[in-house]
């Protein structure tokens, strides 16, 4: 038997398997089990309805995705009235993904979800879609600072922040992070990118740019999953690209603690539980008694990181 139970900031989760935040909702439960996942996390809610982005949202690469969904929203007050009484069924630990577009905003929200069967609360102060040039909090370590503070401040719930790729130094905004008191981090959001269809010439997306997820994103968000571990010491939970156990693993070895899967479930409804039953093979396999020991397991002492060398 392993133990395949992981402790995020608090938060015991029976497993490290969990999906990413927008790619998940009420219309899986016919596939997967919601009771075997380590958690359930829910689409970003905001305060406000939102209507999103222009269409096109969605459009598919060889081999990931680009969407500029926007964060529609039906708003908070809808998100606990109806929403959250279907997450209380499960017994999985539910997370609620928040966003809002000022630091104040950010704190009232986070406020609001002092609700029973809330278990965390994931900030994303990354998404690309909805700020100006993409831009949002995490792309620095000063604003990650101020907002996290302000929803430190604002709620006792485990704080999970999700960080942006887009930044230029993640080390810094993961370690801001967790010096204003962050629990866990997310790593990470999709990565802004484009693609225009050269028959029409336009566009792909009705925003023109979007956010690029999928199999192609992984080695990126690996490698920034490695730099967060060393910068930080709270838990990270890795995200980008993960459709296989193997994946997963790869993340764990960097120094995840868990893992969120987004869109390999669009390829895959049952990906998550391939990803849970294939990482407890892979324990078994190779000896592990605890899932925990892959936390930070890459065999890379002795070797060196110079970033000059891996630029040129
Ligand atoms: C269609 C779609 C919608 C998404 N919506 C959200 C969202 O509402 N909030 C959020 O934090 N991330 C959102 N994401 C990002 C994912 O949670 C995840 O960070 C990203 O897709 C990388 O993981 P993946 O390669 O496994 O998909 C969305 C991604 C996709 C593809």
């Amino acid at each position: 038997m392993v133990d395949m139970s992981v402790t995020i900031g608090g938060l015991t989760l029976a497993n490290p398997v969990m999906p990413a935040s927008g790619t998940f909702g009420e219309g899986l439960a016919g596939v997967v089990d919601y009771n075997s996942l380590g958690a359930m996390v829910t689409k970003t809610i905001t305060a406000e309805l939102r209507s999103g982005n222009p269409v096109p949202r969605v459009s598919e690469l060889s081999n990931g995705m680009l969407n500029s969904i926007g964060i529609p929203s039906k708003g908070i007050d809808h998100f606990i009235a109806e929403a959250l009484p279907f997450y209380r069924q499960y017994g999985s630990p539910l997370v609620v993904s928040i966003s809002a577009p000022t630091v104040e905003d950010f704190a009232s929200v986070a406020k609001q979800l002092n609700q029973p069967g809330i278990a965390a609360i994931e900030a994303n102060i990354s998404c690309p879609n909805i700020e100006e040039d993409g831009r949002a909090f995490a792309m620095t370590a000063d604003s990650t600072a101020r907002v996290v503070e302000a929803l430190r401040a604002a709620t006792a719930l485990p704080l999970w922040v999700k960080l942006t790729p887009n930044t230029g130094d993640v080390s810094a905004v993961a370690r801001a992070a967790e010096n204003a008191g962050a629990d866990a981090l997310v790593v990470a959001n999709t990565i802004l990118a484009m693609s225009i269809d050269i028959e029409t010439l336009r566009p792909t997306l009705g925003n023109i740019m979007g956010g690029m997820s999928g199999q192609a994103v992984k080695p990126i968000i690996v490698r920034m999953t490695y730099q967060c571990a060393q910068a930080a010491r709270i838990p990270i939970i890795g995200c980008g690209g993960i459709a296989s156990a193997d994946d997963a693993v790869e993340y764990m070895l960097a120094g995840a603690s868990a893992v969120q899967v987004g869109t390999a479930s669009f390829v895959k409804p049952h990906a998550l539980t391939d990803v849970m039953v294939g990482l407890e093979a892979y324990c078994r396999r190779k000896g592990f008694d605890r899932v925990t020991d892959l936390i930070g397991a890459i065999s890379d002492g002795q070797m060196r990181v110079d970033e000059m060398d891996v630029a040129l």
